[in-house]
């Protein structure tokens, strides 16, 4: 109704509640045991473009002119990608990256030398933060050209907003690690769909801001750095509301979308789940990052994306 324009979104009991448990009782849950193999995982970008193309005799796609990672990820996969009418090889590594809500388009940063683990883990994470700024504000449009509940479009827009800080504050933690944050570039948002947006919406949202929003909190009580802990306490909170908000947008497209179209989404965000699962079980976070910067082990974060496969499914 007009007079409540001014109105916040209302909290998810639901979300918080699973949340908050998962935080208290993470700790003490049994250890799960991690079938196949696994390895320690480096920050820094999941993807680089190889120079030029290069072909196996067969004519598949070779991997030989990937880059080496700067970091020395492991090179996992690659594949051809089409943008801007031109063909690239796009170069995927094994990294700790299970982060928030990243934009379409998004290009992974080339980071220069390595610096500390810490410096290189706060500097991405402060990338991640500031690429969620254009993300929030093209969301908060496209709700408003579809005609959502203003009370969404604000919380969108406020949500850059905090993404501004969020990463103001990130950049200060990796400056204090001697490390800068790498430019963000992102190619021309595109109109898109309703159940485009929505299904990014899912997986950045549902999945992985849901997940980032739990990890935050794990860290920022459990970090050994006392300024980890200080800067990540606010923004834990704010990105629980984000969290808040992809569920409310989730809730609100159930009423827009045919049932088919819904269908698709709901998949979408259950193969997210799947993705981000197969990322944690795969990854060891260096024991630097886990003392000084209160990332969970694999165990604990397997524990928390369990925990949170309730809201998922
Ligand atoms: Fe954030
Ligand atoms: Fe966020």
């Amino acid at each position: 109704m007009s007079h409540r324009k001014n109105e916040s979104l209302p909290k998810n009991r639901v979300l918080r509640r699973t949340l908050y448990r998962l935080l208290l009782a993470a700790p003490v849950l049994p250890l799960m045991a991690c079938p196949g193999s696994s390895e320690d995982c480096v920050s820094g970008p999941d993807t680089l473009t190889a120079e030029g193309i290069q072909r196996n005799p067969d004519g598949s796609l070779s991997c030989a002119n990937c880059p080496e990672h700067p970091h020395g990820a492991r090179l996992t996969t690659c594949g051809e990608s089409t943008s801007d009418g031109g063909v690239k090889v796009v170069c995927t590594y094994f990294t700790c990256n299970n982060d928030g809500r990243r934009p379409e388009g998004l290009q992974e940063p080339l980071l220069g030398e390595a610096d500390s683990l810490l410096g290189a883990l706060h500097a991405h994470v402060a990338w991640l933060e500031a690429a969620s700024v254009p993300a929030f504000l093209r969301l908060a449009d496209e709700l408003s050209a579809h005609g959502a509940p203003e009370v969404l479009v604000k919380a969108a827009r406020r949500s850059a907003a905090d993404e501004v800080r969020h990463t103001r504050a990130m950049q200060s933690l990796a400056r204090r690690h001697g490390a800068r944050m790498p430019e963000v570039d992102i190619h021309p948002f595109q109109p898109r769909s309703l159940e485009a947006m929505l299904t990014e919406n899912a997986i950045e949202g549902c999945v992985r801001e849901t997940f980032g929003a739990l990890v935050t909190a794990w860290q920022a009580r459990t970090a050994g750095d006392a300024e980890v802990r200080r800067a990540l306490g606010p923004i834990s909170r704010d990105e629980l509301r984000h969290a808040e908000l992809a569920w409310a947008i989730d809730a609100w497209a159930s009423e827009c979308l045919t049932p088919s179209k819904r269908d698709r989404v709901l998949q979408a965000r259950r193969e997210a789940l799947r993705t981000l699962e197969h990322e944690v079980r795969s990854q060891i976070p260096p024991e630097q990052l886990v003392r000084e910067a209160g990332l969970p082990s694999r165990e604990q974060a397997l524990s928390l994306l369990h925990g949170m496969a309730v809201l998922v499914a």
